[in-house]
């Protein structure tokens, strides 16, 4: 049967890097990806959810295990290596996925706050993307059509109070990401923004630095299987950007139309 658009990245046989493939969203994207026919090299620090994940595939064989912290070289060395092994130094695609949050106010955090959460969410996928240029590039030079895509946050396109770390991280991703679409763009290599709202994953259980009590505002939510299928569909048909779920299109397209109005809205409720 036809498919109703037009396919321009395909899972069969495919070497593909997943970062954060431990739960929530990367969990459900890495099982995806293998049922589809891909091989995928899963990272996490968490070995014994890598290796449930792989058990959990209809291919566990197509699963490769990478346990590590992804801000450190040795890791991204190792899987990089395994994708080298797969695909003979070629990467179809790779999908910076890992990340941390934290709630609370600025002034109240230290400065290593700040770090780590812009060490996980920003300069790691710099990092992971740099290092798999040349396999991706390999890909794109013999006819495939290779992709990067990071997975943001509609606070990286609205910023609220309280999430002051996260927002400067996932502002961050935003930016570079769309610097380096245009600057791939004549090599052939797509790169694709899954901007996902609030998501029912273990996110909110492993806050940097966060008072117990710490609790996020937001207007409905998605399973993580729903932000996968989403990012899966959006990578497969080579979109640019995907900003997910109503309540986190109306946070984004609202700003657009009146950041004033917005600015007093968020204002409001940081008082
Ligand atoms: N949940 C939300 O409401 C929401 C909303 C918008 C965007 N997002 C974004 O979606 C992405 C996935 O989040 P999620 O909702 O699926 O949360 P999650 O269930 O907490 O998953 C986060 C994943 O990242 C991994 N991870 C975190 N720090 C890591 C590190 N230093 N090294 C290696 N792996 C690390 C975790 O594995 P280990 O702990 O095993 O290392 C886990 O697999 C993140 O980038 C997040 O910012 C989430």
């Amino acid at each position: 049967m036809p498919l109703p658009f037009q396919q321009v990245w395909d899972p069969q046989d495919s070497v593909t890097i997943v970062t954060g493939a431990s739960s929530g969203i990367g969990f459900e994207l890495t099982r995806m990806l293998v049922d589809q026919g891909a091989h995928v090299v899963a990272v996490a620090r968490r070995r014994e959810r890598l290796t449930e994940l792989a058990n959990s595939t209809s291919r566990p064989e197509r699963v490769h295990c990478i346990a590590g912290d992804v801000t450190e070289a040795s890791t991204r060395m190792a899987a990089l290596n395994v994708a080298d092994s797969l695909g003979d130094g070629r990467l179809d695609l790779l999908v910076n996925n890992a990340g941390v949050g934290a709630i609370g106010p600025f002034a109240d955090a230290s400065p290593e706050r700040m770090r780590r959460v812009m060490e996980v969410n920003f300069f790691a996928p710099v990092d992971w993307t740099r290092d798999a240029l040349p396999r991706l590039r390999s890909v794109s030079q013999n006819g495939g059509r290779p992709v990067i895509c990071n997975i943001g946050s509609v606070l990286g396109h609205r910023a609220v109070p309280d999430k002051s770390e996260y927002c400067a991280s996932k502002f961050a991703l935003h930016g570079w990401n769309d610097s380096l679409r245009a600057e791939l763009v004549g090599d052939g290599i797509g790169v694709t923004l899954v901007s996902p709202s609030t998501t029912r994953s273990e996110f909110f259980d492993s806050l940097v630095e966060t008072e117990p009590d710490q609790k996020s505002n937001s207007i409905g939510s998605w399973p993580p299987r729903r932000v996968a299928q989403a990012t899966l569909l959006a990578i497969k048909r080579g979109r640019s950007e995907v900003i997910l779920s109503l309540g986190g299109k109306a946070l984004v397209y609202a700003d657009r139309v009146s950041p004033p109005v917005m600015n007093g809205i968020l204002a409001k409720r940081g008082r």
